[in-house]
């Protein structure tokens, strides 16, 4: 019987979720799939770059949202997306990750009595001040599907009610994604582009609305990346979000200590990270991706959905106070690189699995 499979990306970090599920799906001739883009993020350089280092086809549909209000950005993915759904006769909708347009388009699907499956289900914050931890809840909620990358993630479901059968722990498909692209990225030129040392340079990213929507917080940790900065030379491709805050309130950077770049590609990008002595990070799947390269990762919040990878990973949690930032970075550029495992199942083969759970749902 043939399935028609449609996935919805929206988001910087969808895409290198969707990727390789797309690969492995192409593996099967019994399903046809169709690609939803979103349109949440636009810019090229937070979007088509992406699509081009991972060679992920063109959205078969773009519904080009764009930026605005929880509110309007949700609504306008659900609007958009419904007539899509309407006109296709999905089987099955594949979201993935935490943002507006996972939550949006998984909706939209259960409300018209289509099959969802969520990957990367059942992580939690347990900090519902984020906006990523009711797209996670809501979204977990109504997966007939639910993919877990780590042992956390089925506790978390099972407490709030989720079927056990609905549960498969697969792994990380980002890890996928680093596994598949990783001797590509290590040929960028990047380093060079930039004129930096391998192990000589710090990498940050920042774009939390609670760590840059506020002025004198950012301000603050601004301030503990420039101290840092004397110490080993900060290279900080910057989320639009956070230029706009940093340009909008005349926030002063010196370069030499604190360099502020555009958002860069998925390929450049992971050979940043392979060759940071350290990394400085308010993302999610970085504190993953540096706990599979074994790079040490100090992660700019007071919590994460994530413990595997302070549990046996390179990452610490060190909150947002200037003080312990500059503490904590002194103290992880004294000690030699991060050490730590790799959680179980971060292996390359998450989507493999995902593709074989999904066979099996429909057989
Ligand atoms: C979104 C996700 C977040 C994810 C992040 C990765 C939600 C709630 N948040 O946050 O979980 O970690 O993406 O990047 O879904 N903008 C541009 N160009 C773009 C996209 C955004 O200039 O291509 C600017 C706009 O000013 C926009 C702002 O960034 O208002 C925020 O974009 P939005 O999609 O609302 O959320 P992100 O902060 O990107």
């Amino acid at each position: 019987m043939g399935i028609k499979i449609i996935a919805v990306v929206g988001a910087r970090p969808n895409y290198m979720k969707v990727a390789p599920i797309w690969r492995e799906l192409d593996k099967n001739g019994h399903v046809s799939k169709m690609l939803v883009h979103t349109g949440q993020h636009y810019d090229a350089n937070m979007s088509k770059i992406f699509f081009d280092d991972l060679k992920l086809p063109k959205p078969d549909v773009y519904l080009g949202v764009g930026s605005g209000s929880h509110g309007e950005q949700t609504s306008k993915v659900m609007f958009e997306f419904e007539k899509i759904l309407e006109r296709e006769h999905a089987d099955l909708v594949i979201v993935v990750g935490d943002v507006n347009s996972t939550m949006a388009g998984a909706l939209v699907a259960v409300k018209m009595g289509v099959s969802v499956a969520h990957v990367e289900a059942g992580l939690r914050s347990f900090d519902r001040t984020m906006p990523e931890e009711i797209n996670r809840m809501v979204t977990d909620i109504v997966s007939d599907l639910l993919f877990t990358t780590e042992p956390s993630a089925r506790k978390n479901l099972l407490r709030e009610g989720v079927e056990e059968t609905k549960i498969h722990f697969v792994g990380n498909v980002m890890i996928d994604s680093l596994h598949y692209y990783r001797d590509k990225a290590d040929r960028s030129r990047v380093l060079e582009d930039l004129s930096l040392k391998p192990d000589g340079y710090g990498l940050v990213t920042l774009h939390r609305p609670s760590n840059v929507d506020r002025t004198e917080t950012l301000r603050g940790i601004l301030d503990a990346l420039i101290e840092l900065g004397s110490d080993c030379p900060m290279i900080f491709p910057a989320h639009p979000r956070t230029r706009k805050m940093i340009e909008d309130n005349k926030l002063l950077v010196p370069p030499k200590k604190l360099r502020i770049l555009d958002p860069i590609g998925y390929l450049d990008f992971a050979k940043l990270m392979m060759h940071a002595r350290l990394v400085l990070t308010d993302s999610g799947g970085i504190q993953e991706e540096t706990t599979v390269l074994g790079i040490s990762c100090l992660t700019i919040r007071e919590n994460t959905e994530r413990p595997i990878t302070l549990e046996i990973g390179t990452n610490r949690l060190v909150g947002v106070s200037a003080e312990r930032i500059v503490k904590e970075g002194r103290d992880a550029l004294r000690k030699p690189q991060g050490r730590g495992k790799i959680p179980e199942l971060w292996d390359g083969r998450a989507s493999e699995r995902i593709v074989r759970v999904i066979n099996e749902y429909f057989r």
